[in-house]
């Protein structure tokens, strides 16, 4: 995969694509990721890439040419279009499954705004899909592209060491059956839960303790304890996952269980 970043702060981004993951990945070839400073591509003798909003009001606006120029110019070096992605707050919102859509192209060329936005023309002249990466507002997209580019290159095939890593995680779509234990008698196969709690030695810390299910070494029992709490926790923290997938049926009950939600590691008495 080749990514490109266009940004007004490469020095910004640079340092985290070369770090942990992302430089391993790039070290092994799986992807490639460059940054360019869309400043170098504004035709303007003071290498101005933003000016005021037709119409008023406050702050700058993005301009079409340096970022037209700045794609335009990358792309034509090799013939084929990018998949563009306008970093904005407007965007479409960021979550697994557009990371899955994502990391299943070739070339992503994602683009960061600062100011107040980008001129519009931008958007539909480039043919951009626009993604957001939450409910909050950033000074600029820089932190987004760094969000969108991990989460899609950990999905590349090789990226990450353990080849079971992405499937049984948040959001992934760890499917276990809704167990006894979170009071929903109706199997349920469709939602993507949050994860288990997880612990590493040693079996006891500070008078907590790590659960016995997971002490057992009885596999069955593990597996029922981690889909039991992951059940739990998603009723108690995020039941919009459930209804987004379609679960709706005795839901109170599922939560009310649910939320009684206790920490896991318990007291040595
Ligand atoms: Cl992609 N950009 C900015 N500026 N703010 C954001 C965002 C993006 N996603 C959430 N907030």
């Amino acid at each position: 995969m080749r990514i490109d970043v266009l940004t007004l702060f490469p020095e910004a981004c640079e340092p985290f694509f070369a770090a942990s993951m992302l430089g391993r990945a790039q070290e092994a070839g799986v992807v490639t990721i460059r940054c360019h400073n869309i400043r170098d591509y504004s035709t303007d003798p003071h290498r101005k890439v933003d000016d005021r909003p037709f119409g008023g009001g406050p702050g700058m606006v993005m301009m079409c040419q340096p970022v037209f120029d700045a794609v335009e110019r990358l792309e034509g070096a090799s013939g084929v279009a990018a998949t563009r992605v306008l970093l904005t707050p407007q965007g479409e919102r960021l979550n697994q499954k557009v990371v899955e859509d994502l990391a299943g192209h070739d070339w992503l060329m994602l683009i960061a705004g600062h100011y107040e936005g980008f001129d519009e023309r931008i958007r539909v002249g480039l043919n951009c899909r626009e993604l957001s990466i939450g409910d909050y507002v950033l000074s600029g997209g820089e932190a987004a592209a760094m969000v969108v580019v991990d989460a899609v290159v950990r999905l590349l095939p090789g990226v990450l060491g353990h080849g079971d890593s992405p499937r049984e995680e948040s959001f992934s779509g760890f499917r276990g059956p809704p167990p006894e234990a979170a009071g929903c008698g109706d199997p349920f196969h469709g939602a993507c839960l949050l994860e288990y709690p997880q612990y590493t030695r040693p079996r006891e810390f500070r008078g907590l303790r790590v659960p016995d299910e997971l002490l057992s070494g009885d596999h069955a029992r593990i597996r029922a304890w981690r889909a039991a709490q992951a059940w739990q926790r998603t009723l108690a923290r995020r039941p919009d996952l459930l209804s987004a997938a379609g679960f709706q049926e005795d839901r109170q009950a599922c939560r009310d269980d649910a939320g009684t939600e206790t920490d896991d590691a318990q007291q040595v008495h």
